[in-house]
């Protein structure tokens, strides 16, 4: 399909970008293979730079493209400051970020500061120094409990199940002290306490800062402190560790002292105002319940953006998302920050997948407790799916997320709808939640599998060699490619490029708020932006009418004056 040239590149101009940015997502070792080897590259990522720009988003944010044993996917960092040699130099890195902003596109990367991987050189001289040592003080390295100190210091639990102490052994072979792993064995934790470490992420920052990034996407940015009585935890009767839910005062989430962190590195940022590409930016991952707590991350002097996870996480019913959008709109303005709204990431079952399941959320419209997100993707796991549902869902949930005031997040694939793969063989899962877990949760390399660009058949353009992709592509995406979507005017890929440039080229879509409209209620969603734009989405069994005006975009054909059910569209009111 022709498209007219989209790149107005005001985006680089304009100081408040991120306040409404879309942003796509890119995993690197899934996104484009260049080299053919089976694994993404950032040569890849070049070529598809003008694919990013013709769909129309404002930024891309790359995950971890760092030196790494892949351990977590990359988010087990070995060197902050390089790219991996899977993935490419440095020297493609800039002609990336130089790439991008040509075609008018901010860059955000990844910033890991919770944890390393054990592979960086600061946790190797640690493990080679003696107990007390400056080297043992980066990490968090503690003497165990019990008469021979066989006891992890604390109950403490790993995200990714087991333990979060891992004991070391001494020069003389006889079991040493231990330290402290969040996730996996394989990522220790970083001790925030120590100056040096505060230092060193400023200067990570300004490497990059300096390269001419645009922001930062914040991983787990409500771990870094920790309780220093290191107390133990009630028990998650689940692992029979100690739990990781992040009520006030858990030891090892959401701790004042993050609030210290974040603002050091805003004066960092702040560093930058007055650069071409002005003051830079952070978007902040965090999963903390209630949203009244969560934008405690965006008040003034913190960071910018936060994801919005109760969005990517409520169900597919006008009620749930109702109660979203209000508490998140509500929230987020008593501090000033913009929304941002999320439908999947390379943490979270697919939506295609999730929307066409019997239970497609957790239940916001009760204010149910929010659940650890890979414990959804578990217990989505193995429930019947209807693709077609999914996938009609997912078509009208774009135009939701994309018609609501604030940012949004496209995760790449999302915009070919793609679904989950859920049938991954056993011993070629990755995610160490598999191991870890003792096989209880198969973890999230279901949707990590390498994008499909071409071709009818694997690996559809991801490379030359379906045998060595890094993950096999499922039969199902036949005709899913980009390649196909993009001759298709009623496919996926053209109706978010549609609705991009509609949220591009309407003024409405600037203003930063909504209100409800008299449509609304019941099993609907309606609402207006600026004077004359309505949203619908119709949750509902029965058609809705449809009030008088001109469809800017429409998730499926509604020529018979009504919007079906699970559908959604743009109008501009008569
Ligand atoms: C974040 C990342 C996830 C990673 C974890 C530990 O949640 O999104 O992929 O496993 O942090 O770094």
């Amino acid at each position: 399909m022709t498209t007219e040239p989209v790149r107005p590149t005001q985006n680089l101009n304009d100081p408040n970008w991120w306040r409404r940015a879309v942003v796509y997502q890119i995993y690197p070792r899934s996104f484009a293979d260049a080299n053919g080897d089976g694994t993404g590259d950032v040569r890849g990522m070049i070529e598809k730079l003008p694919y990013l720009a013709d769909l129309g988003v404002d930024a891309v944010w790359v995950s971890p493209w760092y030196p790494s044993p892949l351990l977590d996917g990359g988010y087990d960092v070995a060197d902050y400051r390089d790219i991996s040699p899977d993935f490419g130099t440095l020297a493609d890195a800039d002609e990336f970020i130089a790439r991008a902003h040509e075609l008018g596109l901010r860059v955000f990367i990844d910033l890991v500061p919770n944890h390393s991987s054990w592979e960086h050189p600061w946790f190797k001289a640690a493990l080679a120094a003696a107990p007390g040592s400056p080297e043992r003080d980066l990490y968090i390295f503690r003497d165990g409990k019990g008469e021979n100190g066989d006891v992890p210091p604390t109950n403490w639990g790993s995200v990714f199940g087991g333990s979060a102490w891992h004991r070391t052994t001494d020069a003389d072979g006889n079991p040493g002290q231990w330290y402290l792993h969040m996730f996996d064995i394989s990522q220790p934790d970083w001790n925030w306490e120590n100056p040096a470490v505060v230092e060193e992420f400023h200067s990570i920052l300004r490497f990059w800062f300096d390269r001419g990034i645009d922001g930062f996407r914040v991983d787990v940015a409500d771990s870094m402190a920790k309780d220093q009585s290191f107390p133990d935890v009630p028990i998650n009767p689940a692992t029979g560790w100690g739990t990781n839910d992040k009520y006030v005062g858990a030891p090892l989430w959401d701790q004042p002292k993050v609030a210290d962190i974040q603002r050091g590195w805003r004066r960092v940022a702040d560093e930058y105002s007055a650069t071409p590409l002005g003051g830079r930016v952070f978007v902040a991952e965090a999963y903390l319940d209630p949203v009244e707590r969560l934008v405690e991350y965006v008040a003034p002097g913190r960071l910018h953006t936060t994801f919005n996870f109760d969005a990517l996480l409520s169900e597919w019913s006008a009620a749930s998302q109702r109660v979203v959008i209000d508490r998140t709109l509500a929230a987020h303005e008593a501090v000033g920050a913009p929304t941002t709204w999320v439908l999947g990431n390379h943490d979270n079952t697919r939506v295609v997948t999730r929307y066409g399941k019997p239970v497609t959320g957790l239940d916001f419209s009760s204010h149910d407790e929010l659940e650890e997100p890979i414990e959804l993707t578990t217990r989505l796991h193995g429930l019947p799916t209807d693709i077609a549902l999914g996938r009609r869902r997912a078509r009208a949930a774009a135009l939701l997320e994309l018609g609501l005031p604030g940012g949004a997040y496209i995760y790449q694939g999302e915009e070919l709808g793609l679904e989950e793969v859920e049938d991954l063989p056993e011993d070629l899962l990755q995610d160490p939640t598999w191991e870890r877990s003792g096989h209880r949760m198969r973890g999230r390399d279901g949707c990590r599998v390498p994008l499909p660009w071409s071709g009818d058949a694997a690996p559809y353009g991801f490379g030359t060699d379906a045998a060595a992709t890094w993950l096999p592509q499922p039969a199902s995406w036949r005709g899913l490619t980009a390649a196909d979507q993009d001759a298709d005017p009623s496919s996926m890929l053209n109706l978010y490029r549609a609705a991009l440039r509609q949220r591009r080229t309407q003024p409405e879509f600037t203003d930063g708020r909504l209100a409800w409209h008299a449509l609304d209620g019941g099993d609907v969603l309606a609402f207006t932006r600026g004077e004359g734009v309505l949203v619908l989405v119709n949750f509902g069994a029965e058609p809705v009418p449809l009030p008088a005006g001109e469809v800017l975009v429409a998730s499926v054909a509604v020529g018979d004056g009504s919007l079906p059910t699970d559908a959604a569209l743009w109008l501009r009111l008569a």
